[in-house]
């Protein structure tokens, strides 16, 4: 098995280790223009300068509707691309890997941020800057507005706007891309019979809930050639009767993996508001494991992983390839440089700023 600090890989690009950041959204686009700011530049710079192998960006917008919030990043200009540059740069003159994560919001869009608008819920009105919001079922997510149902041309709007961000994200720098299909937004919806009644065939079998997301794959590996990684999140369980689970998770992994996926990032939850998840260090893990050992493909897992000995025992027990750090990495940046400070594990990548703190 390898350590966490071996190196991974995948297509032509190799990271440095197998501590990577997950996607966190900032809600830090000032003027709702999709454009990434500064913030941005330090937020994820500071985990590249950490040490982390893979520096994913926050779920970023496909087009304007695909927005979980009006405050978050885009990809469907050339301005947005050209904002994303310097960022990538940074990330990557650091030795991490930079990675962004497509998504769209479907039904979930048109939400308030996490923070400055504690008081205010349900959708953002359109005269607030809110905008209608599409989904495979006109089934609305806890008291947010009612969703419009996808229509095929819809769906096929929505297959072209994955397949040029990809497009821009690549020309912007990113190495590796990663399609978010977890947490209840649309991809997710689609795979989900909570939240996908349909009655076409993008609806009913398991094949019919996973055509979207294979379509996209696609699309996807078509516009970016052999040499990008293309990465899953999937929630690997709705937790509720009747859902989304682990084994329809391994096996669309598998399909996925022959339509041009390479790599897996094991999630869970987030289809309905009101279900109750059993959380606990590594809950998650197990999902990664199922995933990884029954479709026999590449996995990372997430959640609840806080110490270098606890994610180095997931990576040497064969439980996930990697782990991902989301809220750990923020309260420390450097965990990957810490990690490798408290196992006694030797590092050529310290920034030079910074060798001081390498063994003393
Ligand atoms: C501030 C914040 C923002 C997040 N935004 C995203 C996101 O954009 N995309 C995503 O897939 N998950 C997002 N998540 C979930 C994390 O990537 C991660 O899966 C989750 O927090 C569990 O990992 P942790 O226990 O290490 O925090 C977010 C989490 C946090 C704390």
């Amino acid at each position: 098995m390898p350590t966490l600090f071996d190196q991974l890989t995948l297509r032509d690009v190799t990271v440095r280790n197998r501590i990577w950041t997950s996607p966190m959204c900032q809600y830090s686009v000032l003027d709702h223009s999709g454009i990434p700011q500064q913030w941005h530049l330090v937020h994820l710079g500071s985990f590249a300068v950490g040490g982390s192998g893979l520096v994913f960006s926050e779920a970023t917008a496909v087009s304007p509707e695909a927005r979980i919030s009006p405050r978050d990043t885009g990809i469907w200009t050339d301005e947005q691309r050209d904002a994303w540059k310097p960022i990538v740069a940074f990330v990557a003159s650091q030795g991490a890997v930079p990675g962004i994560q497509l998504g769209h919001a479907g039904r979930k869009a048109s939400t308030w941020p996490a923070w400055g608008f504690e008081d205010r819920t349900g959708s953002v009105p359109i005269e607030e800057g809110g905008w209608s919001t599409v989904a495979p079922s006109a089934i609305p997510f806890g008291d947010d507005d009612e969703p419009n149902e996808l229509d095929l041309a819809g769906i096929d709007k929505i297959v072209g706007d994955f397949r040029a961000a990809a497009r821009r994200s690549v020309d912007a720098g990113f190495r590796v891309i990663e399609l978010h299909a977890a947490h209840g937004y649309l991809l997710h919806q689609f795979l989900s019979p909570i939240a996908n009644h349909r009655s076409d065939e993008y609806g009913g079998s398991l094949e019919n809930r996973a055509r979207l997301m294979l379509r996209v794959v696609e699309e996807v590996r078509a516009e970016v050639g052999d040499g990008v990684p293309l990465f899953i999140r999937f929630s690997a369980s709705d937790w509720t009767p009747g859902g989304w689970d682990e084994q329809q998770t391994a096996t669309v992994a598998g399909w996925a993996e022959e339509a041009g996926a390479d790599f897996f990032d094991i999630s869970s939850g987030g289809i309905q508001s009101g279900i109750r998840v059993p959380l606990e260090p590594g809950y998650q893990v197990p999902f990664a494991a199922h995933v990884r050992s029954s479709a026999e493909v590449e996995v990372s897992a997430v959640g609840l992983i806080t110490t270098p000995q606890q994610a180095s025992a997931i990576v040497e027990r064969g439980k996930a390839d990697a782990v991902m750090l989301a809220r750990e990495a923020l309260r420390d940046p450097h965990f990957t440089l810490r990690a490798a400070h408290e196992l006694g594990v030797d590092l050529d990548y310290w920034p030079a700023q910074y060798l001081r703190a390498r063994w003393h």
